[in-house]
């Protein structure tokens, strides 16, 4: 099938080229001229394991990149919405690209005489492809939805990092779509998937999506709740976890406690749908409850490394990791943001370590020294907190003895303590 894709960043990316490597014909439309000159030279614009190489192998051939929005429209009969949607000041959603996207496309709509389907990816609150998406789209077009073209909504399941891995192996697919044409036209663009295929209409779609997300923060707060009564007993949290998520009810992923969730889709999608839910005048308690104790958990963090260190006034801390996650230069709502702040309230000297992402980390913190390994950052320190769950620090040994006092606070259960001549700390265990 012959697809347009509105937007690049790592969702319309990564859709568009795994779309390419199904077959279809894809075009990504986008503002910025340069992430269109990257694409089209087979150049990722953002990093994804194994994205560049599929991207090379389409670039030029059944995928290309544009700016202009006229050609992708009338060369292509499926337009899929993949731009951001941030939160606004009061935690809603900010729904400013969706509207921008589905007025540009509304306007090719008019004059275009074939069925095009226009799909929404992004994560949008439920109520939105059929209340905000759809009437622009039939405005700007002069065509009513179901008749002159269709209207759909598939969530995009993909984690940062793993993103092309959870694009070709889904757990599910999702179509939403408010008429069975066009839904059928979707359906067929996932041909040869073994996995089960889910079809809603729009709003159950949006809201699958959004529980999804908002499911897998709370098991990560109740992990940590879980970690932090436990550590107050003695008990091992993760050997709990461990038979806990034996129960196939349960499941053993994202029971893993510690610093808690980061990244630009747990924090947000949560808030987005506690804002929904006052829209419709109701407060989603349980969801309060997993922020709040997401927030507390950089807290206790730094009330452990208070234990061992009282005063860090003037006292050099290490803070190893920075990204929200391993495998990512990804800040966004790090755990280490609002532990480094603590840190600096507190009048300590932070210095800080993390092999992809202390670049983007300089414009939050541009004042706190950045070490160019994991041993330099602990040189001197009088203890060290482990914020990311970087592979590469689980193997740190012999880098402690460069420490003025070996006091490791980890935060992401990282460093095994055994036979190592340290003062461990874990965060909830
Ligand atoms: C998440 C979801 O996992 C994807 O399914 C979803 O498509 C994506 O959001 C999105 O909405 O676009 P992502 O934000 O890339 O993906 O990150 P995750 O791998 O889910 O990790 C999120 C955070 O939770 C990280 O800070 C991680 O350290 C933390 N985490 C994860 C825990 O603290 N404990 C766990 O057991 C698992």
């Amino acid at each position: 099938m012959r697809i347009s894709i509105i937007g690049t960043g790592y969702v319309g990316t990564v859709t568009g080229t795994c779309f390419a490597h199904m077959g279809h014909e894809v075009v990504c439309v986008d503002v910025d001229p340069e992430r269109v000159k990257k694409i089209n030279a087979g150049e990722p614009p953002i990093y994804e394991e194994g994205l560049e190489e599929l991207l090379k192998d389409h670039a030029g051939k059944n995928l290309r990149a544009t700016l202009d929005y006229d050609a992708a429209i009338a060369g292509t009969d499926i337009s899929f919405i993949c731009v951001p949607t941030p939160t606004d000041a009061d935690g809603r959603i900010d729904l400013r690209f969706v509207r921008e996207a589905s007025r540009s496309i509304g306007q090719r709509l008019k004059n275009k005489k074939s069925y095009h389907i226009v799909v929404v990816k992004s994560t949008v609150v439920p109520g939105t492809t059929s209340g905000v998406a759809r009437p622009i789209l039939e405005q700007e077009s002069g065509k009513k939805a179901g008749e002159g073209f269709g209207v759909g909504m598939n969530p995009e399941f993909l984690r940062e990092g793993k993103a092309v891995y959870d694009f070709q192996h889904p757990d599910r697919i999702v179509i939403g779509a408010d008429d069975p044409k066009a839904a059928a036209i979707i359906r067929q663009l996932y041909a040869g998937y073994t996995c089960p295929v889910l079809e809603t209409d729009t709003k159950t779609a949006e809201m699958i999506k959004y529980v999804s997300n908002a499911f897998l923060a709370t098991k990560i707060s109740f992990a940590n709740e879980v970690g932090n009564i436990c550590k107050r007993l003695g008990i091992d949290t993760y050997k709990v976890m461990e038979g806990v998520g034996l129960d196939a009810r349960i499941s053993p992923h994202f029971l893993r406690s510690g610093l808690g969730f980061g990244g630009s889709c747990f924090p947000k999608d949560v808030k987005a749908l506690i804002g929904k839910a006052a829209e419709v005048d109701y407060e989603p308690l349980l969801l309060k409850t997993v922020l709040k104790v997401n927030d507390k958990q950089p807290e206790i963090a730094l009330r452990l490394l208070k234990k061992h260190v009282p005063d860090l006034k003037g006292k050099k801390i290490a803070v190893l990791g920075l990204a929200f996650k391993d495998d990512t230069d990804d800040i966004r709502e790090s755990r280490a943001i609002p532990l480094i702040g603590a840190l600096l309230a507190e009048g300590a000297k932070v210095v800080a370590y993390d092999r992809m992402a202390a670049g983007h980390m300089k414009n939050v913190y541009p004042n706190i020294g950045y070490a160019k390994t994991a041993g330099d950052a602990l040189d001197g320190a009088e203890a060290c907190l482990i914020a990311t769950e970087w592979k590469e620090f689980e193997k740190l040994d012999v880098e402690f003895a460069r420490m003025r006092q070996k006091i490791v606070i980890d935060g992401r259960r990282v460093v095994d303590p055994r036979g190592k001549d340290i003062i461990y700390e874990g965060l909830c265990w």
